[in-house]
C-alpha cells in the first residue's frame, strides 16, 4: 500500500489521542502524536533552553520525557504560537505522514496545513466541561491535590491561545468531518472514526 493519511485535530482531552491510537491499531497503520513535538520543545524551554533552537535540534529520544504534565502543556501551547518554531517541526511530521503502510497524525493543525492532501479529516472535539473533567480524572489519579477549577481554567486558557494564535490556529479543515465526543462513550466514538476512515480506505 502507497501513502494513506488521517488526519484527527481538535482541542485538548477531546478523545483525540484515544481515537488516533484506536484507529491506528484497527488498520495497522503507525500514529504519531503532534502535541508530543511540542510539549517536547516546551519542556526544553521550561529548563532554561531557547524555543526554536529547540525545536530545530529534536530528536525522537527527546518525546520520551515526562511530557504529560499541566505545566509542560501550558509551556507547549506557549511555544506552539511561535512561527519558526512551527516551521521547524513541519518536515518531521510531513516525512512521517509520507511513510508507507499508512499513517495517523493527531493535533491542531494537521488536516489545515501539514497534511492538507489528508484522504481523512476529524476533527474531534467536546465542551470544554467535558474535557475538563476528563482530564481531571486522569490527572487526580496521580495528583490527589488536583483542582477542578484549576483544570478547566488550564483548558480554557489553552483553547484560547490555540484558537486564537495567528499562525496554524486550531479550526477545523473546510472538508473535516467533525465527532462530538460530548455525550459519546469512547467505543462510541471510536466506532465513528473507524468508520470514516472505512469509507475512504475502501475506495483507495
Ligand atoms: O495535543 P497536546 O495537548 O499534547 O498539545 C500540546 C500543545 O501543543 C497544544 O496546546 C498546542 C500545541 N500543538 C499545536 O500547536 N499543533 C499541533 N499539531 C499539536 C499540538
Amino acid at each position: 500500500m502507497t501513502r494513506f493519511t488521517v488526519a484527527i485535530d481538535g482541542p485538548a482531552a477531546a478523545g483525540k489521542g484515544t481515537i488516533s491510537k484506536a484507529v491506528a491499531a484497527h488498520f495497522g497503520f503507525a500514529h504519531l502524536d503532534t502535541g508530543l513535538l511540542y510539549r517536547a520543545v516546551g519542556a526544553k524551554v521550561l529548563a532554561g533552553g531557547d524555543p526554536v533552537q529547540a525545536a530545530k535540534a529534536l530528536t525522537p529520544q527527546d518525546l520520551d520525557g515526562d511530557l504529560r504534565t499541566p505545566e509542560v502543556a501550558q509551556a507547549a501551547s506557549r511555544v506552539a504560537v511561535l512561527p519558526d518554531v512551527r516551521a521547524a517541526l513541519v518536515d518531521f511530521q510531513r516525512d512521517f505522514a509520507a511513510r508507507d503502510g499508512g499513517a495517523v497524525l493527531d493535533g491542531r493543525d494537521i488536516g489545515t496545513v501539514i497534511c492538507p492532501d489528508a484522504q481523512v479529516k476529524l476533527f474531534v472535539t467536546a465542551s470544554a466541561e467535558v474535557r475538563a473533567e476528563r482530564r481531571y480524572l486522569e490527572l487526580v489519579e496521580q495528583h490527589p491535590a488536583t483542582s477542578r477549577d484549576t483544570v478547566l481554567a488550564d483548558v480554557i486558557a489553552r483553547d484560547k491561545r490555540d484558537r486564537e494564535r495567528a499562525e496554524a490556529p486550531l479550526k477545523p479543515a473546510d472538508d473535516a468531518v467533525t465527532i462530538d465526543t460530548s455525550d459519546m462513550s469512547i467505543e462510541d466514538a471510536v466506532a465513528a472514526a473507524v468508520a470514516q476512515v472505512q469509507k475512504a480506505f475502501g475506495q483507495t
